[in-house]
């Protein structure tokens, strides 16, 4: 399915201006048939090729308004990254760049800008400090320079606004998995269940993944993951959810629904 058509003129208006820089060139590949696995926490697409394919993710997500579930604390994350689990060359390894939404109870919503790392065999967050309010059109953007240095770049599209933050890892990349996924688990702590937010619908434009400035790959034709949730006891007693998401895309835009 494609959605060329529908895309804001404002998307691309502020994307055209802004991200080009940072945008690789892109080429059409050849379109693959779509697969579709199921993961128990993260809903989205993911790469999974040979080492050395990806030193660049980028995407362009409007802040959408989350909801808790089930009257619990509700968490997401939307986030791009190289490596991590899909990588089976460097599993340790990776960087990413993202949103984290922490709903209370109440409706109020703590919005975070993070980026992961993975010093062991445990993710690391760390805040980046740039203010992100519901509606804020987010231009997510990491470049690394070798294995173990990259840039990510958070822009707010809305105010201009942005962030460049160089990481450090101990865990050497190796460029062989990216994606852009709206995630269940709280970054920092991968074993802890947390009560997946109502995220509505995560809309990622000008979604591309490669080389900077070279091959580029779409989400089209990467591998799909449909989040199947799980229901396990809380430590705290809040009532937990089963939760799934759906995924429509296009050559350059990816939308994760949570139903
Ligand atoms: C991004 O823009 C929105 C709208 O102006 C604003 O509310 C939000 O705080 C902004 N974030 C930054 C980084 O300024
Ligand atoms: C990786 O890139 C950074 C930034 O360009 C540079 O400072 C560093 O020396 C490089 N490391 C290696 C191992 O090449």
């Amino acid at each position: 399915m494609r959605f060329n058509s529908v895309l804001i003129p404002c998307f691309l208006f502020a994307s055209a201006v802004l991200a080009n820089a940072r945008r690789p060139q892109q080429f059409d590949l050849s379109e693959t048939p779509t697969v579709v696995i199921d993961d128990d926490h993260r809903a989205g697409a993911t790469w999974n090729l040979s080492p050395g394919t990806f030193n660049h993710v980028h995407a362009i997500f409007a802040v959408p308004a989350m909801t808790s579930v089930n009257g619990a604390q509700s968490f997401a994350d939307v986030m791009v990254f190289i490596d991590g689990a899909g990588a089976t060359n460097c599993p340790n390894a990776i960087l990413g760049v993202g949103v984290n939404f922490h709903v209370e109870p109440d409706g109020n919503s703590h919005i975070t800008a993070i980026l992961v790392t993975n010093p062991n065999d445990l993710y690391n967050t760390e805040t980046l400090d740039i203010p992100i309010s519901v509606g804020d059109l987010v231009q997510l953007t990491i470049v690394s320079s070798n294995a173990t240095t990259g840039h990510v770049f958070i822009d707010n599209l809305t105010t201009l606004r942005s962030v460049d933050k160089e990481a450090q890892l101990t865990e050497p990349l190796c460029g062989q998995s990216a994606g852009w996924v709206v995630s269940q688990a709280n970054a920092k702590f991968p074993r802890t269940f947390y009560t997946l937010a109502n995220f509505g619908t995560v809309m990622f434009t000008g979604v591309s993944a490669g080389i900077q400035g070279g091959i580029a790959h779409y989400p089209y034709g990467a591998t799909l993951l449909r989040m199947r949730g799980h229901t396990i006891p809380s430590p705290w007693g809040d009532s937990t959810s089963t939760t799934s998401s759906t995924i429509a895309f296009g050559d350059s835009s990816l939308w994760i629904t949570y139903i």
